[in-house]
């Protein structure tokens, strides 16, 4: 007996929502549109279109019979974990009103292999569950990210997110020791077995890292744990220029044990964040440049840090430092906080790039006068993750669908030697200019790799590769 959410403000409900309510259940088969909206436009709000409906399996079976059954009928299929991507991928294309499987039903935790220092989890289960939960086994996970409390291992490793901590720790990829996944003929592969050494051919877990949804339903994941750094220490540094940022943070990647994070941001994106998070201004001067760094270890490691900074004898510099836990998240909130004090001012324009680091101020100049040139009335406000050679351009300002702007920041990485995309994806914001990082061989193979997998491309249309 079908409930009242089958009976749609627009007339009965297709078939297949009635097939898919006898897998998954009713209650999660969303066809209503206010049910449906939170999931049909992404977190920036430039990103949406409708779905057909919502489906929330519970388990890897119920995923792979939700596949099986919309190929059945010819309906492609969007996944959606947290929704916090950033590039459009997660959230169905005007036009297409494909079926949105959204994994947030999908929450195994396992327990911590506290030997091996692994675990396994399901895709739906967010970040900040995860780092709980080896936190409480007396390990870490170590990638961060501000969205930690909404997005999931699914999401992150479909986009092989990157975050806070790569400088130490590598990307979501580094921390993935095998998935499970649905195909889109509905059979699933299981890597779960957190086999530290396994050649035995195509590393097809590692091949779902980055693949944005476009390969395979990510529905659980082998994690690979890192040992807890009890000790911790942050500083931010106020400097007179991007360069002496670069200088330093190379020096703290040389000499200091347990660099853990080397973010950057300017005073306009401070002022931002200071207006609207209401936090008091870091220091008693503005300055040109900032430079946040965390140090972590078994042991305190502050000395060392104070002593680099000692031999660096920066005079013209200012630094505020904490370690205990409330004064350190004091500090990082100046720089967490920018993506929401952003979005506060319009719908962001949001490229995430990587240059080489010798190159990274140079960008940072020149990017100025592109994007007022291509959007004169435009706000940009830049920040990121200058140990990882990874600029945050935030323009507002620009219609969302006006392009201009981003094609012509895109161009200038592209002929600095960077990439279009550092940890964000591709996902539909940039699958336009793929090329400008990717050489036509290299499409090549990764246009073959998706004909094998997804022949009828079915699995997340126009993302990434674009109608390839
Ligand atoms: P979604 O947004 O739901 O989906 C993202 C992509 O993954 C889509 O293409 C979707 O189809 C696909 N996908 C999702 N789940 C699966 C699955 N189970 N199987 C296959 N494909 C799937 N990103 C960084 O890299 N570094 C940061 O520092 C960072 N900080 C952020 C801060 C804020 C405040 C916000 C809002 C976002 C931030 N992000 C950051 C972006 C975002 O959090 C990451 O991209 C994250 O990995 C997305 O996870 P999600 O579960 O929300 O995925
Ligand atoms: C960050 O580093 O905070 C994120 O990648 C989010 C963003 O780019 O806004
Ligand atoms: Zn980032």
């Amino acid at each position: 007996m079908l409930g009242a959410g089958f009976v749609g403000k627009d007339g009965p409900m297709p078939d297949l929502a009635r097939d898919l309510a006898a897998v998954v259940g009713e209650t999660n088969v969303l066809v209503e549109p206010d049910l449906r909206a939170p999931f049909e436009t992404d977190w920036t709000g430039r990103f949406h279109g409708p779905a057909l409906m919502v489906v929330r399996p519970g388990a890897t079976d119920e995923v792979a019979e939700v596949v099986r059954r919309a190929a059945d009928e010819g309906v492609p299929i969007v996944v959606q974990g947290g929704n916090t991507g950033l590039v459009g991928g997660g959230v169905p294309a005007p036009g297409v009103a494909p079926l949105l499987l959204s994994t947030v039903r999908l929450t195994r935790l396992d327990q911590v292999d506290t030997a091996a220092g692994q675990l396994t989890v399901g895709a739906g289960v967010t970040l900040g569950r995860l780092q709980e939960a080896a936190d409480r086994a007396g390990w870490t996970f170590p990638v961060d990210l501000a969205a930690r409390d909404s997005a999931t291992v699914g999401g992150m490793v479909a986009t092989n997110a990157g975050g806070l901590k790569v400088v130490r720790y590598g990307p979501m990829r580094s921390q993935v020791l095998g998935v499970e996944a649905v195909l889109a003929n509905g059979t699933v592969i299981s890597r779960l077995g957190g086999l530290m050494k396994d050649n035995t051919g195509y590393d097809l877990s590692q091949l779902l890292v980055g693949s944005e949804g476009t390969l395979g339903i990510v529905t659980a994941v082998r994690i690979r744990l890192a040992p807890s750094q009890p000790e911790k220490v942050v500083a931010l540094l106020g400097l007179p220029a991007t360069a002496d940022c670069v200088e330093v943070a190379a020096a703290m990647r040389r000499r200091v044990e347990g660099l853990e994070a080397a973010e950057l941001f300017f005073q306009d994106g401070l002022d931002l964040v200071v207006r609207h998070a209401g936090l008091p201004a870091p220091m008693s001067r503005e300055w040109p440049a900032y430079l946040l760094v965390e140090c972590a270890g078994a042991a305190d490691p502050s000395e060392g840090l104070f002593e680099l900074l000692a031999d660096l004898d920066l005079p013209e510099a200012a630094t505020a430092v904490a370690t205990d836990p409330a004064g350190r998240q004091r500090l990082w909130a100046y720089r967490e906080r920018h993506t929401e004090a952003i979005a506060s001012l319009g719908v962001p324009h949001k490229l995430d790039v990587s240059v080489p680091l010798d190159a990274l101020a140079d960008f940072e100049r020149r990017v100025h006068g592109v994007v007022s040139g291509a959007a004169p009335a435009a706000t940009l406000v830049l920040f990121g993750h200058i140990g990882d050679g990874n600029l945050h351009v935030n323009v507002v300002g620009p219609p969302d669908d006006n392009e201009t702007v981003d094609d012509s920041v895109l161009r200038l990485v592209a002929d600095m030697g960077g990439s279009i995309s550092a940890e964000h994806g591709v996902g539909r914001a940039k699958a336009r200019w793929l090329s400008l990082s990717r050489t036509e061989s290299e499409l090549a193979v990764m246009r073959a790799v998706k004909t094998a997998l997804d022949p009828s491309g079915r699995f997340n249309p126009g993302v990434l590769l674009g109608d390839w």
